[in-house]
C-alpha cells in the first residue's frame, strides 16, 4: 500500500452492529488505512467444533473495504474457545508448580499442545481459504503477542516435548549430561525419559537446563507460528504473514522470529508517566529496524492510557503524534494503535482509544484526525531505510544465560539496563544505532559495542576479531560458552587475546557502593583484572581495587571491566577514533535521518531552539527551512532534506 500506514484493532464483535456503520464512516473521516480484525474472535467464529458463524465477519470485511479500510486480518487464534478447553482440559497451559490456569483471560493455550495446534491450524486454512481473495486482506496477522501471557508451560505434554528438542540438539544422553554438567549435584541421567522441564524443585535448577529450556520455549512458539504460516503461505501465497512483537522481549529469540515472517511488526507501550521512556522505546524501534534491515510497522500503541499499569498515565496533548512521528522515523511506515473504539466492558474498559468513549467531542478525537493528516503528508516517508552507524550488539542466548534466576555472582546486571547505559548518549547525539546478533556481517560499521557478551562462543570471538572499526566490550563478557560452562582459564574466555586481558575475580559491588575510577564512578560490578597486552586507560581509585586498571585499550579494542555511571568518556574517546560525529541537537530533542528525510522531535515541555544541518522542506507545516528552527514543546518537524529525493533507499 503506498503512504504510511494508519489505525488500530478493530473489534466490531463487542459492538452491536449499527456501530460498525458510524466506525467504518469515522475511519474514512480520520483517514484509517488499516485495522487488525477478528485478533480473539475465535469463540464467536467457531461456537462449537467445526460449526462456523462467518457471516458477521464478512459483512464487516465488506464495510471496511467498502469505505477504502483495509484488513490485516488475524487467524483469530489467540485465545482457544471454551468448549476446546472443556473438551479437552490439557489445551491449558501449567505453571512450574504444576497448576492448571482456567479459562476466564486470554492465551491460554499450551505451547506445546498437539489438540490446540491441530485446531489452530485448522481455523488458518478455513480463514484462508475464506478470505484469501477478499479485496480487503492486505496482511495475515497470526496469533497475537506470543509469550504476552503465555511463554512457558510445564505440563507432561511439554515435557515429552522438550525431550524430543533435546534429543535432537544434543544426540543422546550422554551429551546432555555433559553439556548440563550433570555430574554436579548427583544430576546424571540414563535415559531422555528421565528429564523433565524446569518445575520448582528444593533448590536452585541446573543452569545448563535452565538455559536450554528458554531456547526452547522460544522455539515451542515459532513452531506454533510456522505451523499456521505454512497454512497461509500455501493458500495465500501473496499475502505477507506478521505476528506483533512486543518490543524488546527476554522470552522470545526475535533474530529468529523475524527470519520466520514476511513483515516485522511491533507493538510499544512506553510509560508517559517517565519522562526518559522515548529512549527506551527509540532502542526497541532500532531493533525492530535492525531484524530485516527494512522498513518494519508499529501495529499497536495507546493513543494515551493504558489499563494494564498499576496507575495508568494518560499521553498529554501532542504526545500521541509526537511518539508516532517516532516511530516512524526509526522505520515503522505507519502509526496503528491498540484500538479503534474504547471499550465499555471487559478489562481493557479503561484503556484508551482513537475513539474514546465521548466520541468526536473529545479531544482525543480531534488528535486523531491530526494525526491521521499529518501521517498523509509523510507518505513519501515509506519504504526509506536507513542502516545505522554504529551496531549495538544483542544476543538471545548469552542475555538468558546473563539473567539466570539464581547462583550468578550479582543478579543486578540487566542486559537492557546495560544497552541503555551506551544507547542513551548515542541517541542524544542523533547517532543512529543498529542491533545486530552475532553472526551479522559487521563490516558497514565504524563502531560496535557489546554491552555484555556473558555467553561468548569462540566464533563470535572470531568475528569480532575481523571487525577493523572501533569495537567496545563490557564487562562480564567472554565467560561461558552455549553450554554456560565456564571457559578454560576463565573470563574473557575467547576474547582474551583480542581485548588484551584476563579477569581474574568478579568483584561485584554491593547496593549502592560506589567505586571511584580515573574515568568517574562505577556501581554495581568492577572486576579485578590482569594486563595481558592491553594497555590500562583508566584505573580504580580507593577501595580493594585501588591502582588496578578499570579500562583498557588494545589496538582498537576498548575493555571495561566496570559499570560507569556515565559511560560519555569512553564513548566520546570511541567515537572521535572512529570519526562518527552526531548531530548537535539539544536536551530532549531527538534528532533521526531516515533516507532523504531529517526528523526532529522535541520531547521535553519546553520549546527548543534547533540548528538545521541542512536546508530542507519541512513535511508537516509545508514550510522551507533553513539555520534553524524553533520546535514548539512537543512538537516536530520532518526536513525532505534539499538535494535529496523524496523517496531514498
Ligand atoms: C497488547 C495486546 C492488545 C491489548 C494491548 C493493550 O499487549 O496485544 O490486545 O491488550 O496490549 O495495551
Amino acid at each position: 500500500m503506498p503512504g504510511l500506514l494508519f489505525g488500530g484493532d478493530y473489534n466490531p464483535e463487542q459492538w452491536p452492529e449499527e456501530v460498525w456503520a458510524e466506525d467504518v464512516r469515522l475511519m474514512a473521516e480520520a483517514g484509517v488505512t488499516m485495522v487488525t480484525v477478528a485478533v480473539f474472535a475465535w469463540s464467536r467464529l467457531e461456537p462449537r467444533p467445526g460449526e462456523h458463524d462467518f457471516a458477521w465477519l464478512d459483512r464487516v470485511l465488506d464495510l471496511l473495504h467498502a469505505h477504502g479500510v483495509a484488513a490485516d486480518l488475524a487467524t483469530a487464534t489467540a485465545t482457544p474457545p471454551p468448549w476446546l478447553v472443556r473438551d479437552h482440559p490439557s489445551v491449558m497451559p501449567v505453571t512450574a508448580d504444576g497448576v492448571r490456569l482456567e479459562f476466564g483471560s486470554r492465551q491460554g493455550y499450551c505451547p506445546s499442545s498437539p489438540v490446540y495446534r491441530e485446531h489452530a491450524v485448522r481455523l488458518a486454512r478455513t480463514m484462508a481459504t475464506r478470505y484469501g481473495r477478499h479485496p480487503a486482506l492486505r496482511m495475515w496477522h497470526v496469533g497475537n503477542e506470543y509469550a504476552d501471557h503465555t511463554l512457558e508451560c510445564f505440563c507432561e505434554e511439554s515435557a515429552r516435548h522438550f525431550r524430543r528438542w533435546l534429543a535432537a540438539r544434543h544426540g543422546s544422553v550422554e551429551a546432555l549430561n555433559a553439556a548440563w554438567g550433570t555430574s554436579c549435584w548427583g544430576q546424571h541421567y540414563t535415559d531422555f525419559e528421565q528429564v523433565a522441564p524446569p518445575r520448582r524443585a528444593p533448590g536452585p535448577v541446573n543452569p545448563g537446563q535452565l538455559l536450554d529450556w528458554r531456547r526452547f520455549c522460544s522455539d515451542a512458539l515459532l513452531e506454533l507460528f510456522e505451523a499456521e504460516r505454512d497454512v497461509l503461505r500455501e493458500v495465500t501465497p501473496r499475502v505477507p504473514v506478521t505476528t506483533n512483537f512486543m518490543s524488546i522481549l527476554h522470552g522470545l529469540d526475535y533474530w529468529k522470529w523475524a527470519e520466520a515472517e514476511d513483515v516485522v511488526s511491533d507493538d510499544a507501550y512506553p510509560d508517559p508517566a517517565d519522562p526518559s521512556s522515548h529512549v527506551a522505546v527509540a532502542l526497541s524501534y532500532d531493533l525492530m529496524r535492525s531484524l530485516k534491515r527494512r522498513p518494519w510497522l508499529l501495529l499497536e500503541s495507546a493513543p494515551s492510557a493504558v489499563s494494564w499499569r498499576e496507575v495508568n498515565v494518560p499521553k498529554p496533548p501532542g504526545v500521541m503524534r509526537l511518539h508516532s512521528l517516532q516511530a516512524v522515523a526509526r522505520g515503522s511506515d505507519g502509526a496503528m494503535f491498540f484500538q479503534w473504539r474504547q471499550a465499555r466492558y471487559g478489562p481493557e474498559k479503561f484503556h484508551s482509544a482513537l475513539l474514546p468513549h465521548g466520541g468526536e467531542r473529545t479531544r482525543g478525537w480531534r488528535e486523531t484526525l491530526r494525526l491521521g493528516r499529518d501521517l498523509r503528508a509523510l507518505a513519501e516517508v515509506a519504504g526509506s531505510h536507513s542502516p545505522g552507524e554504529v551496531a549495538l550488539l544483542l544476543d538471545w542466548e548469552s542475555w538468558w544465560g546473563l539473567e539466570a534466576p539464581e547462583s550468578m555472582p550479582s543478579n543486578r546486571l540487566r542486559l537492557k539496563e546495560l544497552m541503555l547505559a551506551w544507547y542513551a548518549p548515542l541517541h542524544a547525539r542523533g547517532i543512529l544505532v543498529d542491533l545486530a546478533p552475532p553472526g551479522r556481517d559487521l563490516s558497514g560499521y565504524r563502531v560496535v559495542i557489546a554491552p555484555n557478551l556473558y555467553l561468548c562462543t569462540e566464533e563470535t570471538a572470531k568475528e569480532l576479531a575481523r571487525f577493523a572499526g572501533q569495537l567496545v566490550v563490557g564487562p562480564f563478557s567472554g565467560v561461558v560458552d552455549a553450554r554456560d560452562q565456564v571457559h578454560p582459564g576463565g573470563a574473557p574466555g575467547p576474547l582474551c587475546e583480542l581485548l588484551g586481558v584476563a579477569v581474574e575475580e568478579f568483584w561485584p559491588l554491593p547496593d549502592g557502593r560506589v567505586q571511584r575510577t580515573t574515568l568517574g564512578a562505577a556501581r554495581t560490578w568492577a572486576e579485578w583484572i590482569r594486563l595481558e597486552g592491553a594497555e590500562p586507560v583508566a584505573r580504580y581509585e580507593g577501595g580493594d581495587l585501588d591502582g588496578r586498571p578499570a579500562i583498557t585499550r588494545r589496538g582498537e579494542v576498548t575493555y571495561l571491566s566496570c559499570l560507569l555511571d556515565d559511560v560519555t568518556p569512553v564513548l566520546d574517546d570511541v567515537l572521535t577514533r572512529a570519526g562518527v560525529a552526531g548531530l548537535d541537537v539539544p536536551p530532549g530533542v531527538e534528532a533521526v535521518r531516515r533516507g532523504g528525510h531529517l526528523f526532529l522531535l522535541n520531547h521535553t515541555t519546553e520549546p527548543r531552539r534547533v540548528a538545521l544541518p541542512w536546508p530542507g522542506f519541512d513535511l508537516l507545516t509545508r514550510k522551507p527551512m533553513r539555520d534553524h528552527v524553533e520546535l514548539p514543546a512537543r512538537d516536530a518537524v520532518v526536513l525532505r532534506i534539499e538535494g535529496s529525493r523524496g523517496r531514498t533507499k
